[in-house]
């Protein structure tokens, strides 16, 4: 949540911070600004909306300086106003700042920094209490407010008789940063510095960097300079762009069968799943008894698919838990739990505390993550990444069906490795999961019965998704995607519950979307339809169906390609993505960017 950029080099800083702002506004998008350092001193642009207003207020700004640092809001502390976006200055300080400070109230009262503060932001008080500390030495000023300040930081901060320089420090809060040539810069993430270079280094916590022309100083609080791990971003800034397509998100949608590949096939070796080489080795499942996967929002929803992989094929027991109310009770696990991660940005803050809960427990903790380096792959034992390149709209979608094919691969090594599947039974269920890809690309095909379907729902204020078993944990992961972006109302039940309650909803077109796609309950789902078909509900039935004439059963219908229920699973994710995906274009909202969110959630 929020983005932050620094550059400093031999280049008119502005547009490559306001470039750059664009790239991480997905992190937030309730106001931008920048602060420029040049001969005129610090000047500062900033406002509400989007960075393309900031664009537009910067016109009138020179493109002289060649440092500074810029900022895209997510708000946290203090509405969404022009006084309370960053930067923010306070006498010779400028800064910027990711994360929450959680003992603002207390540094007012003890600094006397009332009278400094002009926003409602907790930012401020940090850039007012680096101003009361400061003396000219900007390092010694960095720690002694750093050893005051709690909370999760990243603190982009210049001083105003130091110009060319950025000071950088964090806590918990993402940070990268690189240098080319005469060029340095920092950043939230990667997909803004990848134009530039593809080598950066993960800013380590506690460590103030010191951001010079082409040159970055990192040292710890004691002042020991340390080199940090460069790493190697593989993929280019082709995909971190729309590629042709109108939004992120349907460019992401289209994206799943390659990001299929990358994450599988390189863990497929002589048809069998291989963790090895990701460091996973088969010791780690020794003395399991049972799993828990812990994680946010779709990346937990990918979890519940995974559980039902588990348990269905293995009858192992799973627990799949949401990760903030996790951190929050005494979980029951210990050493012979495993305890699964997933997460596609690395850095949700709940998930990450759920991890350290877990390790603290004796959990041994094997996450799954898609960002290279980020801090839930750095703290946990072990890590499968999942290779779905960078993933830019807000709603999450080949993350997702990334996360679940991980957990596939995971769920057939634990279950060969345990004896409990044979190796035929391991190669045939990696061969079903090699020939996702081809599920997804014919499912793609039917993108215009799709668009038909949302042209019917967005009409609509409630939407209800029914299904059972694997179908269910599908419903749910679906009617999150259709809030998150097309603002529709909208419930995802497991379809025997509904006369317990919920069928009091139904009434005449309520559009009701039915994923039938296990055998085993198929003829039970088709009952549940029933009942509310003759309740007035306009069905769309997603199944595996042929044709199916029968007005008594459904209005509309989406034909899934056959396949096992449990590999079904990427192309029923494929069409639900693409129902919220045109129903919320087609009400001319912004998809990419939906309201109040944000990517990466870092706070809690
Ligand atoms: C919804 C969505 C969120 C994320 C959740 C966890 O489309 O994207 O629900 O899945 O915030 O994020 P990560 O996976 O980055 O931990």
């Amino acid at each position: 949540m929020c983005g932050i950029i620094g550059f400093t080099g031999d280049k008119p800083v502005k547009n490559i911070l306001i470039n750059g702002l664009e790239q991480l506004e997905y992190r937030g998008y309730d106001s931008a600004g920048i602060a420029v350092l040049g001969d005129k001193g610090v000047i500062i642009k900033k406002r509400t909306g989007k960075v393309a207003q900031l664009r537009e207020a910067a016109m009138d700004l020179s493109d002289g300086a060649l440092c500074g640092i810029g900022h895209t809001r997510w708000a946290t502390h203090g509405g969404v106003t022009d006084v309370n976006a960053h930067p923010h200055k306070s006498g010779k300080v400028v800064i910027i700042h990711n994360g929450i400070i959680e003992n603002y109230r207390e540094l007012i009262v003890e600094y006397g920094l009332k009278n400094k503060l002009v926003s409602e932001t907790d930012t401020e008080v940090v850039a007012a209490l680096l101003d009361t500390l400061y003396s000219g030495d900007p390092i010694k000023t960095i720690k002694k407010a750093v050893e005051r300040i709690s909370g999760s930081f990243a603190l982009c901060i210049m001083f105003e008789d130091h110009p060319g320089v950025i000071y950088a420090v964090r806590n918990v809060s993402p940070m990268v940063a690189a240098t080319f040539g005469d060029c340095s810069m920092i950043a939230s993430d990667i997909t803004a510095i990848i134009p530039y270079t593809k080598k950066y280094f993960v800013v380590p916590e506690y460590h103030i960097l010191t951001i010079d022309k082409g040159n970055i100083k990192c040292e710890n609080l004691s002042g020991e300079v340390i080199e940090p791990e460069m790493l190697e971003v593989s993929w280019d800034i082709s995909s971190a762009q729309k590629g042709g397509y109108p939004h992120f998100m349907l460019k992401e949608i289209y994206e799943q069968p390659d990001a299929l590949d990358r994450t599988i096939r390189p863990r497929v070796s002589d048809g069998l799943p291989f963790l090895e080489e990701d460091g996973i080795s088969d010791s780690l499942f020794d003395g399991i008894k049972n799993i828990t996967v812990v994680a946010c929002g779709t990346a937990m929803h990918a979890g519940m698919v995974g559980k039902y992989v588990f348990e269905s094929k293995l009858r192992i027991p799973v627990n799949v838990e949401i990760a903030s109310e996790f951190r929050y009770k005494d979980p029951i696990i210990d050493k012979n739990t495993l305890t699964i991660v997933l997460s596609q940005s690395g850095e949700t803050i709940d998930t990450l505390e759920a991890l350290r809960l877990a390790k603290k427990k004796g959990s041994p903790v094997l996450s799954i993550v898609n960002v290279k380096g980020s801090t839930i792959a750095r703290e946990s034992d072990y890590v499968l990444y999942t290779h779905a390149g960078p993933e830019i709209a807000v709603a999450s979608t080949k993350a997702y069906t990334v996360q679940i094919s991980a957990m596939y691969l995971i769920a057939c090594r634990y279950g060969l490795v345990k004896g409990i599947i044979s190796e035929d039974e391991a190669r045939e269920f990696i061969k079903n999961l090699e020939n996702v890809r081809s599920i997804i690309e014919d499912t793609l095909k039917n993108a215009n019965t799709i668009k038909m379907v949302a042209n019917r729902i967005m009409i609509s204020p409630d939407v209800f998704y029914i299904g059972r078993g694997i179908d269910y944990t599908l419903c749910l992961e679906a009617s999150l995607k259709l809030k998150e972006i097309s603002y529709i109302h909208s419930e995802a039940y497991a379809a025997g519950e509904l006369k317990h309650g919920t069928i009091a909803l139904i009434s005449e077109n309520v559009p009701v979307i039915a994923i039938a796609t296990e055998k085993d309950v198929y003829s039970k789902v088709i009952s549940n339809v029933k009942e509310v078909k003759s309740r007035g509900a306009f069905v769309i039935l997603v199944s595996h169906d042929d044709d199916i004439n029968d007005t008594s059963v459904c209005d509309m219908q989406i034909k899934l390609p056959e396949a096992d229920s449990v590999f079904s699973v990427f192309a029923t994710a494929v069409v639900l993505q693409l129902i919220a995906y045109y129903t919320s274009d087609a009400k001319g909202l912004d998809v990419d960017k939906p309201r109040n969110l944000a990517k990466s959630v870092t706070v809690e």
